[in-house]
């Protein structure tokens, strides 16, 4: 892991378990001075760390956090995943994991690769939009795969990324969530999770993805109140959401990636129609679609055979290949 101080990365490990550590232990600790602590807890509050001081008991962090570990992370892949991902890069810090892959996407030979950050200073959403995330409390996280077959095979692939971040989930204990289409994971209608995929290669020749997941496990009120549609954590969902196990999740998603991926590449969207259609958040609901070429609204039911989402207005059925939609009240 990159930190860009080895210091801070020992203040921070001192306090993720949520316990109250004195500024003067922390300083014989590290061998530093109290007044060098002080300001090393000002920098990572600037980064966004909900950390506290109390006069005469010392510093805390709101809550406990688990830090990511490529190491533990690679330890728990499933065999198929372990074979993929030679090592799962976790970064202190970075624009955004999606633009870092696709950069190194560029350079010769590039491998399937996991990366994952601590902090994204640039975390890019669909659409242009700005993905937030706050420390220790979200997962964010992208996979560089290579495709065979070309661009124009990869219609469905939204869908297959979404189902797979579904069952990574439930993996972890978290059902009832929904699939959206494209790729957004709701609860009760609530956004918990998003997936930013990006292109690269021969429409027809070999070619490449980035798949971007960012999940919502604790959002901090600063970061929340950004974000301008309805949101929900894992912490709002979870039973016993004391302490979110971020490298299980991202080892249990990396495995089920890589479980639809193979899949994916063999058999095409059909394998995966059933299952998107038990977890279809949209269909029968009255949408709202805004596609390149206008909006229209309808009744949503379900997706063709290559993943398009089917609308059904007074003039019949259309299809939408791409586009943005939002649910109607009735
Ligand atoms: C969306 O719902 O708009 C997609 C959000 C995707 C966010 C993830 S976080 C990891 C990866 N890096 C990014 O900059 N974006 C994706």
């Amino acid at each position: 892991m990159n930190h860009p101080d080895a210091i801070q990365h020992q203040l921070i490990a001192s306090l993720a378990g949520g316990r109250t550590v004195s500024g003067s232990d922390l300083a014989q600790q590290l061998g530093i001075s109290r007044a060098a602590v002080w300001k090393r807890m000002t920098a990572l509050r600037e980064l966004g760390l909900p950390i506290s001081a109390n006069a005469g008991a010392g510093y805390r962090l709101q809550h406990a956090i688990q830090l990511l570990d490529g190491c533990a992370i690679q330890r728990r892949l499933s065999a198929s995943a372990q074979r993929r991902f030679r090592a799962v890069d976790v970064v202190w810090q970075v624009d955004s994991t999606n633009s870092s892959l696709m950069r190194r996407a560029q350079l010769p030979n590039a491998l399937p690769a996991a990366l994952l950050a601590e902090i994204q200073s640039d975390g890019r959403g669909r659409r242009g939009r700005v993905w937030r995330s706050n420390f220790g409390g979200s997962l964010t996280l992208s996979l560089l795969w290579q495709f065979q077959h070309g661009m124009n095979a990869l219609s469905g692939l939204s869908l297959v990324a979404g189902l797979a971040t579904i069952r990574a989930l439930a993996d972890l204990g978290v059902d009832a969530i929904g699939l959206k289409w494209p790729n957004d994971l709701v609860a009760a209608g609530r956004k918990l999770a998003g997936i930013l995929i990006e292109l690269g290669g021969e429409a027809q020749g070999p070619c490449h993805a980035v798949i971007g997941i960012g999940i919502n496990l604790r959002l901090d009120p600063a970061t929340a109140s950004g974000i301008d549609q309805d949101w929900t954590d894992i912490t709002s969902l979870a039973p016993n959401p004391a302490l979110i196990d971020r490298n299980g999740l991202a080892a249990a998603l990396l495995s089920r990636m890589v479980e639809s991926l193979e899949r994916f590449e063999t058999d095409g969207f059909a394998a995966f129609n059933d299952e998107q259609a038990r977890y279809d958040a949209l269909r029968g609901r009255p949408v709202r679609v805004s596609t390149p070429s206008g909006e229209r609204s309808g009744i949503a039911c379900g997706v063709d055979e290559r993943g398009a989402l089917r609308v059904r207005d007074d003039g019949g059925e259309f299809l939408v290949e791409s586009g943005e939609v939002s649910v109607r009240a009735k």
